[in-house]
């Protein structure tokens, strides 16, 4: 085959696509067209690499490729040749990052990947996703449920239940937030698959483009992407410290903000809990403007020390909060049975959202939560992880004294699975101790993942709920060697900063 009918001009050795794919589309062009027709036999890799001026290795991968698209054969010992070149095998692969609707792109992504890429040999010692330790899921009681409820399941119960979830199970959630205060009734909960699905949903119902929602600085990681899909702007409210309400009313004068999402007890990330007179005076605010607040809270029956004080939606009296929560951390995260408490006129039309993307969450586990809290085996299961969860807790305070010492400042969380640390030198960033960290085998998560406006942070986030406490003490001990390794580079850094921090005119 005269190999000049492959066309240079279209390679762009500055583009970001590797030059294999590059040449493959410009040969697959060819085929598509028919100006290489079927059966043909292409040029040996080494010409075709002479011909694009390319490594004898690119022209591996370009054939690899075609033969990936079904466009070329390779037979062993005679060469590479175009397909039959029937429609089907000629056409172009779909372009589906073309076809895709963009993806919001925050630090998170960036930073996933990065803990994702740590996590696959298995051997890091990971502190950052907030999960419950696998090993004191309450697996064998599930199983047992299964097993029994099996042999009573009817057609019928495997057919679609109600959006808002299955009656027993709502009335049974009703009770359990009653019991902590409040007159909730089965109407007034709608079951979600996991509370993330909730947070979305409610961000959908109320959120129009443009909206201003105010959030925690730091906050949970997810929320702020969800509501920036929903179109809203998104305002911060320092967290930890005391509660700014005078910057909070400040926003509510300025930009009507539709709603507050709050994490008032154990708040992920930061520990922190908001004691009963803040929470008092945020809804006197709140009252006054009839703003809505979305209290998260997946955390208050991790307390180590004492109770916390009644969620903001016991002692709500104006009827403007919205309650969230989720078994995923007191049971597991792979039931995804989350729930929401709220007037009957926001759970209606959070099922009717709920409907497009669920019609309703999985009966199995619906039925399998609602034995198991009828049977009232949740509260010795609380009991039980709290005892394990407080001794973590402590351990891995006493190893982030004992091992990083005035590296990082710290406090100690009276609930919840988080340490909120601070990286006490100038120059240090969390991401680059994040890049050491996880070379020597532990990870968490970096501070800015938790901001709506951060690129950088010496906070970071560590989570000291899945790992029993002698790996949490590894995993410190890892962390202190990765900062002490740091700490030179730290210095120059400084040194540098100072050096070219001058004016510029
Ligand atoms: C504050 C907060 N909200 C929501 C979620 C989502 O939980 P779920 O597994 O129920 O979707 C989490 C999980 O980490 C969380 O920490």
């Amino acid at each position: 085959m005269d190999i000049s009918i492959f066309s240079l001009g279209q390679l762009d050795p500055a583009s970001s696509q590797p030059m294999y794919l590059q040449i493959a589309e410009n040969i697959a062009a060819g085929i598509r067209d028919r100006k290489i027709p079927p059966n043909a036999k292409l040029p040996p890799e080494r010409q075709l690499a002479i011909h694009y001026g390319v490594s004898r290795t690119t022209a591996i991968n370009t054939y690899r490729k075609l033969e990936e698209w079904d466009l070329v054969l390779t037979k062993i010992g005679s060469g590479t040749y175009v397909t039959g070149g029937s429609g089907e095998a000629a056409m172009l692969p779909m372009p589906w990052q073309q076809l895709l609707v963009p993806h919001l792109k925050g630090p998170l992504a960036g930073i996933l990947r990065e803990l994702l890429s740590a996590d696959l040999s298995g051997k890091t010692i990971s502190m950052a996703t907030g999960t419950p330790d696998p090993t004191i899921y309450p697996a064998t009681t599930f199983n047992d449920l299964l097993n029994c409820r099996n042999a009573d399941l009817t057609n019928a119960d495997l057919g679609h239940i109600s959006t808002e979830g299955y009656l027993p199970l709502r009335t049974q959630l009703a009770a359990l937030q009653n019991q902590k205060g409040g007159n909730a009734t089965a109407d007034n909960i709608a079951v979600v698959s996991g509370s993330q699905q909730g947070l979305y949903l409610l961000a959908k119902i109320f959120i129009n483009p443009g909206d201003y929602v105010v959030v925690e600085a730091p906050t949970y990681l997810c929320a702020i992407p969800t509501f920036q899909a929903a179109g809203a702007r998104i305002l911060s409210l320092p967290a930890p410290g005391p509660l700014q309400l005078d910057l909070l009313e400040d926003y509510i004068i300025r930009h009507r903000p539709k709603l507050l999402y709050i994490m008032p007890t154990y708040q992920n990330p930061s520990g922190r809990t908001i004691n009963l007179s803040e929470r008092q005076a945020l809804l006197a605010l709140a009252a006054k403007h009839r703003l809505i607040i979305i209290e998260d809270d997946p955390y208050s029956d991790f307390h180590y020390d004492q109770q916390p004080p009644p969620s903001l939606k016991t002692l709500d009296s104006y009827g403007g909060v919205i309650y969230l929560s989720t078994f995923s951390k007191t049971l597991f995260p792979g039931l995804r049975i989350g729930w929401v408490v709220a007037s009957e006129a926001v759970i209606t039309r959070l099922a009717l959202e709920k409907q497009y993307v669920d019609l309703h969450s999985a009966n199995l586990s619906q039925w399998q939560l609602n034995e198991f809290l009828r049977r009232g085996s949740f509260a010795g299961h609380l009991d039980a992880i709290r005892g394990e969860y407080q001794k973590r807790r402590d351990a891995t305070a006493t190893a982030l004294r004992r091992y990083c010492g005035d590296s990082l400042t710290f406090f100690v969380p009276a609930g919840g699975f988080y340490f909120w640390c601070k990286l006490t030198h100038p120059s240090a960033t969390s991401r680059q101790l994040l890049q050491e960290a996880t070379r020597l085998g532990v990870s968490f998560v970096p501070g800015e993942a938790f901001y709506s406006d951060r690129e950088e942070s010496r906070d970071f986030r560590l989570c000291f709920a899945t790992n029993p406490s002698s790996v949490l003490q590894e995993g410190i001990k890892r962390l202190a060697k990765a900062l002490s390794s740091l700490t030179k580079i730290w210095d120059d850094g400084a040194r540098t900063v100072r050096r070219t921090s001058k004016p510029i005119i």
